[in-house]
């Protein structure tokens, strides 16, 4: 059944590439192959939670378009919960809207599904066409996998040599479905299996060494609770919250704050073993994940960046703190040790020249005092950085 679907799905992203007029192809056809620049630099650029229709919000394209004009990604990750609209003309349409900014600078680009894109009539694998057909360099690398575009693209060096880097993408899901659960869905064996696999391939071609990579899905991973929160052995009221049949006290760690934490975070209740095998393979240096829109924090999870990528979206739930979008940059010569930078919106639209309209009929002088009110917060993640950077370097240096 599900390769009738993939098979109808395709059909359909060529009826559309036909249908759309070859102008929108002819002069943004994305690069097939990733590779390091001459300086030995990548930058990957990461939207996610955009949330949008086929009318694009004009703040959301503004800040697409000056964080790319400033910037200037090799590459653009849509993290997923990209489109939220129902009709298949208007997802289209949406797509179209939402890349437009991307493909106008003739970035290339990949994208994953949140757990929302496919609740509004056109399936996952529907919707992959449709990406596909504006030239989406992710794809459905084996069909008979749970989900739709689970895939990776390497990097090359930059003399083309030789892998130097990976990209996965991964669908992380949307609903639990299996009988007598709740929640949100889960990377499922087959996935996990393909993953293995595919990563010592990879190593086998890399003359027996791994090849460093980074994960996109849109989804956190469940070990995040269990690195931040403190269970407790009973429910304690308000003191408390409950999650996956556990009970944990409702403050986190606040010593690991080292970003904005403004609301749980919303992994599935199952522990699927994706860390485990990431741990048991070791290419994987960080995830990168949206789907809690206000969350902008980075943990560390045994050797693993759990990065929180927080809504690009106006019709996204967000706050004005944290909306924006995420700027890796990778170094071929150092490749695990990626720089990451959160580009906030407000201080795009305080630069001279900022298209980025006021929020809600604000006067623009509103990003002023959202800059006024960030910068304590951001001094205190800043000291828990410096405290947390001396404590991974003091554990890394007993455990020698
Ligand atoms: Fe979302």
């Amino acid at each position: 059944m599900k390769h009738i679907r993939k098979l109808t799905a395709v059909l359909l992203a060529l009826l559309l590439a036909l249908s759309v007029s070859s102008a929108a192809f002819a002069d943004d056809e994305p690069e097939k192959c990733l590779r390091f620049n001459a300086d030995g630099k990548f930058k990957i650029m990461i939207f996610t939670d955009a949330h949008e229709d086929d009318e694009l919000a004009e703040s959301t394209r503004a800040l697409m378009c000056e964080a790319l004009d400033k910037y200037e990604p090799d590459f653009v990750v849509f993290l997923g919960d990209n489109t939220t609209v129902w009709g298949y003309d208007r997802q289209v349409a949406a797509i179209d809207a939402l890349t437009k900014p991307t493909r106008d600078r003739g970035i290339p680009f990949g994208m994953v599904h949140g757990n929302h894109d496919s609740e509004y009539g056109t399936s996952r694998d529907g919707i992959c066409a449709i990406w596909a057909s504006f030239g989406c360099m992710t794809y459905d690398a084996d069909p008979s996998l749970y989900g739709c575009g689970n895939c990776n693209l390497p990097i090359l060096s930059s003399d083309g040599a030789k892998t130097a880097f990976n990209l996965w993408f991964i669908d992380s899901g949307s609903n639990n479905t299996d009988p007598g659960c709740s929640g949100y869905d889960y990377v499922h064996p087959d996935q996990i299996e393909w993953y293995k696999k595919t990563a010592l391939a990879l190593k086998e071609q890399n003359g027996g060494e791994v090849v460093p990579a980074i994960d996109f899905q849109h989804i956190i991973i469940p070990e995040v609770y269990d690195e931040l929160y403190l269970e407790l052995p009973r429910s304690f009221g308000k003191l408390t919250f409950e999650r996956a049949d556990k009970d944990y006290f409702t403050v986190p760690d606040l010593m690991r704050l080292n970003g904005y934490w403004l609301e749980h975070p919303c992994p599935p209740d199952v522990e699927d073993g994706q860390l485990a095998a990431w741990k048991e393979i070791g290419d994987v240096i960080a995830e990168f994940n949206g789907h809690d829109h206000k969350n902008t924090l980075q943990v560390n999870i045994d050797g693993v960046d759990i990065v929180n990528v927080p809504a690009c979206g106006e019709s996204a739930y967000h706050t004005d703190y944290t909306r924006g979008v995420g700027l890796i940059t990778l170094d071929e010569k150092h490749p695990r040790n990626y720089k990451y930078e959160l580009i906030q919106m407000y201080k795009l639209a305080l630069e001279k020249d900022s298209g980025i309209p006021a929020a809600c009929g604000e006067e623009r002088s509103y990003y002023q005092k959202i800059a006024v009110l960030d910068f304590v917060p951001q001094v205190f993640f800043a000291v828990c950085r410096f405290f947390n950077g001396i404590g991974a370097k003091l554990s890394a240096t007993l455990g020698k």
